[in-house]
């Protein structure tokens, strides 16, 4: 029995998969403890869009280090935090003319996640959130209760409410998108849903199958959204920061989300790091409404 069976929990998943112990990385390539070479077509399952160890972020991390630059500053001003928040709007934001504020609500995708979902029932002072069939969210409880998964959800332990799943753009070819089913749950008073705080959806579907919603169909989604006062959150966690081609992935649509959730590749180098992109008058927190004590102090895009 090697030492992962024996020490680490059972819940491993990937690399059950993968029976072999890796060393070290560069590039594409994971290099075994025997020295036998991988193609990594995993990449940290979108966390890795500028390849391991990129020497470019690699230099720029040791010299932050070198210098005992802040590593842990819970939400303090550092010049790490200063520095990424302007490149970010100068490289990112302001080219795009998006006008978003950043919250950094924890180092993980699901902190994104949770963090948006609070914010619309905070603003809209409505409960229920609509999701997608198969979509993927993260495992922490109000992530998992717009997950479609159901081992996912299962979980849990608890019932995971305030979530309904409508159909993913099903792909029929030649077919124009349709929200008929949607719309008349959204005009039936009984439903319950007539008033949903927002909607949540991957642009490309990635555990749940990679799975693309058509162009169309996102505007569609996002029309809709519009017309009954709706707040539409992307979930970019992992087809954010250039893995559809763009930066964001729903640039390609034409869209603007209220709200956006970045996370894995936005660390750069693999490091934790999460986003939560707010519309600007959306940002209606209190101060520490929803902060926690770990976010990457040592992330720089630059
Ligand atoms: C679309 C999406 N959202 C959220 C998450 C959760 O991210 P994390 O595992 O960092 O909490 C994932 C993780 O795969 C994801 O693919």
């Amino acid at each position: 029995m090697s030492i992962f069976e024996s020490l680490e929990s059972q819940v491993r998943s990937y690399c059950r998969g993968w029976p072999t112990v890796f060393d070290r990385a560069t590039g594409s390539h994971l290099y075994s403890e025997d020295g036998r070479e991988y193609l990594d077509f995993f990449a940290g399952a979108g966390a890795l869009n500028y390849g391991h160890n990129n020497p470019v972020l690699k230099a720029a991390l040791l010299e932050y280090l070198g210098r005992d630059g802040v590593t842990h500053a819970l939400d303090m001003t550092t010049v790490a935090k200063r520095d990424f928040l302007e490149t970010f709007q100068d490289t990112i934001l302001r080219p795009r003319e998006l006008d978003y504020k950043v919250m950094f609500p924890g180092p993980a995708g699901a902190n994104a996640v949770e963090a948006a979902l609070k914010l619309v029932r905070k603003v809209t002072g409505r409960e229920s959130i609509i999701n997608f069939t198969n979509a993927f969210h993260g495992m922490t409880l109000g992530a998992l209760s717009v997950t479609g998964n159901s081992l996912k959800r299962g979980g849990a332990g608890i019932p995971l409410v305030h979530a309904t799943p409508m159909p993913y753009d099903n792909y029929f070819d030649g077919q124009t998108p349709d929200f008929l089913f949607f719309e008349k749950l959204l005009q039936d008073s009984g439903s319950g849903l007539n008033e949903p705080a927002a909607v949540i959806v991957e642009t490309v579907q990635g555990e749940g199958g990679i799975n693309v919603a058509r162009m169309e169909w996102l505007q569609g989604l996002a029309e809709l959204c519009q017309r009954h006062d709706i707040l539409l959150i992307v979930d970019d966690v992992q087809m954010g920061c250039g893995r559809t081609g763009p930066f964001f992935s729903f640039e390609a649509a034409g869209i603007t989300p209220d709200v956006v959730c970045l996370s894995k590749s936005i660390g750069g180098y693999g490091l934790p790091l999460a986003l939560t992109l707010i519309r600007r008058d959306l940002d209606i927190w209190e101060p520490g409404g929803s902060t926690t004590a770990l976010f990457g102090a040592l992330t720089r895009l630059s």
